[in-house]
């Protein structure tokens, strides 16, 4: 089976097509493969409102949408009708965003009489790494760390999920993109920063762990915000150095705090190995100073590549595909949820409804 994935949550344009070929009936570690993957990200129309213009995003996605599907579909060789589904990223997002990818992936299905299913943004993100070729088996503690979320999640297998700790405001990646923002680096800042903080000095800065003295795996980062809007109107017109020692203080207190919390959840959770998900994955500081806390433990790290950290298609394109292998498929509504929380998911099960039962139902994990 071959599945279309299109991914129009935030401020990436997204189309790919995953599959095994043959009709089911796959040994249940098969793996599927991306024969098509295109990315589009919208941030150079957005750099300079210093953030996502949600009308913007929705617009740009009408624009480049259709051809994109088109070329993806090229490119594996395969026509509408031939799929095994289409999906679309059905929350959560922008409403707008969303509402573009699911009218053409719902129109799109209807029009080659294939099914159509509604997929969970985050549960593409902590799939994702189960795209490389060495995937982490179940289960796993992913770290999912993105400009809109900051959550430590359970994954016991696809659809099961416990979420250990989230943020209870800011996401880690806002704070990097805020405090980057305040260093006059360019939208999205959390790499510039990274690269500031390259050259500087540890312990020059020392700014809050928030809620390291507190037990749990929540997060908080509005306070480390404040912190740097202060520490940054205190440095005034100061030399690059001091820049790049403020930049280096406040990655230094994202990353103990990212670290501390994932080791907490490890030692709660028992789990063998930890993924990390999401664009702030992509921080390198995070990876090394992760692999070390998880090496001390025994614990083995997982950091699939940054196109599949960041916002993309195959990600949704692999929760897909595990749900239509498993029969489910939406009946003809546009499915967009602005909101929708990830402990709600079930494991995939053959459906002819709505392919998500309402949060109250008891999980099969
Ligand atoms: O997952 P993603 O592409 O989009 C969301 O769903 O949010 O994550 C984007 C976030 C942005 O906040 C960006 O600044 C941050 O990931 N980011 C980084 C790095 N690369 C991207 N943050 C810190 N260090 C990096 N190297
Ligand atoms: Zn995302």
């Amino acid at each position: 089976m071959y599945v279309l994935a299109i991914e129009t949550s935030c401020d990436e344009t997204a189309a790919a097509v995953l599959g095994l070929p043959g009709a089911g009936g796959h040994a249940p570690e098969a793996v599927p493969q991306l024969l098509a993957h295109e990315v589009y990200t919208q941030a150079d129309l957005h750099e300079i409102y210093g953030g996502v213009v949600p009308e913007l995003a929705s617009r740009d996605h009408v624009r480049r949408l259709a051809p994109m599907v088109r070329r993806v579909l090229g490119d594996a060789g395969l026509t509408g009708p031939e799929l095994g589904g289409v999906v679309y990223t059905a929350g959560p997002g922008l409403v707008g965003a969303l509402l573009v990818g699911a009218s053409v992936a719902r129109s799109l299905a209807f029009g080659w009489e294939v099914p159509a299913l509604g997929v969970h943004h985050l549960e593409g993100h902590l799939l994702a790494a189960r795209l490389e070729e060495a995937a982490p088996a179940f289960p796993y503690l992913a770290l999912l760390v993105s400009g809109g979320h900051t959550m430590l999640v359970h994954v016991a297998g696809v659809g099961c999920y416990t979420v250990l700790g989230e943020s209870l405001d800011d996401a880690a990646g806002e704070a990097f993109d805020k405090t980057a923002k305040l260093l006059g680096l360019p939208y999205p800042g959390g790499a510039a920063l990274a690269r500031l903080a390259e050259s500087g000095r540890p312990g020059v800065h020392h700014f809050p762990r928030p809620l390291l003295d507190r037990p749990g795996c929540d997060f908080s980062f509005s306070g480390l915000k404040t912190a740097a809007v202060l520490a940054i109107r205190a440095l005034g017109e100061a030399d690059g150095q001091a820049r790049a020692d403020l930049a280096r203080g406040f990655e230094d207190a994202v990353v103990e705090t990212l670290v501390t919390k994932t080791v907490r959840a490890l030692e709660a959770c028992g789990a063998p190995r930890v993924v990390v998900a999401g664009g702030v994955g992509a921080n390198r500081r995070l990876r090394s100073r992760l692999a070390e806390a998880c090496a001390a433990r025994g614990v083995a790290t997982h950091y699939p590549r940054p196109l599949y950290c960041t916002d993309n298609a195959a990600m949704i394109a692999l929760a897909g595909w595990y749900r239509r292998e498993a029969g489910e498929r939406d009946g003809l509504e546009i499915s967009a949820r602005a909101r929708w929380p990830v402990d709600t998911l079930r494991t995939p099960a053959p459906s002819s409804g709505p392919a998500h039962p309402p949060a109250a139902t008891p999980g099969h994990c």
